[in-house]
């Protein structure tokens, strides 16, 4: 089985598993407060005084091919927006509520010169669409609902007034335009289903449900979802869906409803597999600090080293990544954002080929300390990337022995012989007859991580 062989799914994740590399945007009334995307929840704003960063929304700076710039320089060949987050704010002017950009003072539609001043530059087109609303008025109070702390009588009686099936219509109204009045959707990355119990409750909901044990979280059926992934495979039937909730049958079994898995922060050890053992397309999205929205006083920043380590080695095991940026009130991106962004993209310009198209090695091939494997099938041929430089001149692989049958650096294509000792004239026989080694030159070449090509014999 080919490396980028995956499971058939409903869409067409064709272009999904060989493109590899996006950008997450979360964009909101958030950006204001500048205290992550969950402010509203994390402090239980009530939706009355949220109301003021609505009232103050004016990112005069936006440009939205400012931002698909410095996407496309970055290398990346898709990105994620969310129209709506849990704060119920939606980006684009909808008919189905008045909490729109285009109600606030900016008073104009953020979507869709956004979706095309991206695919204007080639980039894929992705919505990210929130289950939860923290504002709409039928939607029940949950644990997650920043009213969940109000006195259990008072939550209580607003909840009866309230109507979920009426707030899963309106979600379905809502998609509906974004399914109709933006052209092609390849991504729809719905977000997600929490209906743990308070009995059951992980380290991760307990912070949420201590104060209102009485209160549920929602599965995929009190969403509706079912009807959800319905109408948008109606309208958009190749757009690949993430899957952040089960779909059930009446007889309880799961429906194959997703096409790739959705995680976040930390790299999976191994590629995700179905019963049958084919591999499942994934992605894994992480930020350059700590939560998604823009949050002014987080300063632990990952470096640019950081973030291309991940990228490599999510590619390494078969995965995509999406690389998340909250831009400011202003709607700018961040600073530090843009200049990790322009080093991506200086790296990527140069090495790009071992990250498109490219997946796991075959069986059998394996990395050695320091190093990251990726394999592109369709040409045969192994990436190397040099992860932490080899202070002795060579990087070992295991598993080619006999197979190379040319090899270089990416960066310059500067050959980088195999089995050569530094200063030695003439191929020294590794005494491991498993490990292949590849001479680089004692002083690191100025790329923050460079990447030996191995052409394999076919
Ligand atoms: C979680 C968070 C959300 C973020 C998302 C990204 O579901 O609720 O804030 O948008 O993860 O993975």
């Amino acid at each position: 089985m080919d490396t980028l062989d995956y499971a058939k799914t409903p869409g067409d994740t064709s272009w999904f598993v060989r493109d590899r590399f996006g950008l997450f945007i979360h964009f909101g009334l958030y950006s204001l407060p500048a205290r992550k995307e969950w402010v509203m929840r994390l402090e239980n704003i009530h939706p009355d005084e949220y109301e003021k960063y609505f009232k103050h929304f004016n990112p005069d700076l936006y440009d939205p091919n400012l931002w698909a710039d410095l996407a496309y320089k970055a290398g990346m060949k898709y990105y994620v927006i969310t129209t709506r987050h849990h704060e119920g704010f939606s980006l684009w002017d909808t008919k189905y509520s008045e909490y729109k950009s285009t109600n606030t003072p900016y008073g104009k539609d953020l979507l869709h010169p956004m979706v095309d001043a991206f695919r204007s530059r080639g980039l894929k087109t992705g919505f990210y669409y929130s289950l939860l609303d923290w504002y709409h008025p039928d939607y029940i109070i949950d644990y997650f609902h920043p009213l969940c702390d109000l006195p259990k009588e008072e939550v209580l009686a607003m909840n009866a007034k309230r109507c979920q099936a009426k707030y899963n219509k309106f979600m379905r109204d809502q998609l509906t335009e974004l399914c109709t009045e933006f052209g092609k959707i390849d991504v729809f990355w719905f977000d997600f289903e929490y209906g743990i119990s308070y009995e059951d409750h992980n380290s991760i909901v307990e912070p949420y449900v201590k104060n209102c044990p009485y209160l549920t979280g929602k599965w995929a059926k009190d969403f509706e979802c079912k009807e959800l992934i319905d109408l948008v495979r109606k309208y958009q039937p190749d757009t690949v869906i993430d899957k952040r909730f089960n779909i059930y049958d009446d007889t309880g079994k799961v429906i194959d409803y997703s096409d790739f898995i959705a995680m976040e922060q930390t790299i999976l050890e191994e590629a995700p597999r179905n019963e049958k053992g084919e591999r499942i397309p994934w992605e894994i999205c992480m930020t350059f600090s700590g939560y998604y929205g823009y949050d002014r006083d987080e300063i632990k920043w990952k470096t640019t080293k950081q973030v291309l380590n991940s990228l490599i080695k999510i590619v390494a095991k078969g995965g995509n990544f999406l690389l998340n940026v909250g831009p400011t009130g202003r709607g700018e991106f961040d600073e530090r954002a843009v200049r990790i962004l322009k080093e991506i993209g200086e790296w990527m310009k140069y090495n790009n080929q071992s990250i498109y198209g490219c997946g796991e090695p075959p069986k059998g091939i394996e990395a050695c300390e320091g190093t990251a494997l990726t394999y592109n099938p369709e040409k045969n041929r192994l990436y190397v990337h040099l992860l932490d430089y080899p202070e002795l001149g060579c990087a070992f692989v295991k598993g080619i022995t006999g197979k190379v049958e040319y090899a270089q650096f990416l960066h310059d294509k500067s050959e980088t012989r195999i089995n050569y000792m530094p200063g030695q004239v003439g191929e020294v026989p590794s005494s491991n007859k498993e490990l292949v080694f590849f001479n680089v030159p004692i002083q690191k070449p100025n790329v923050e991580i460079p990447v030996i090509e191995v052409f394999l014999k076919s």
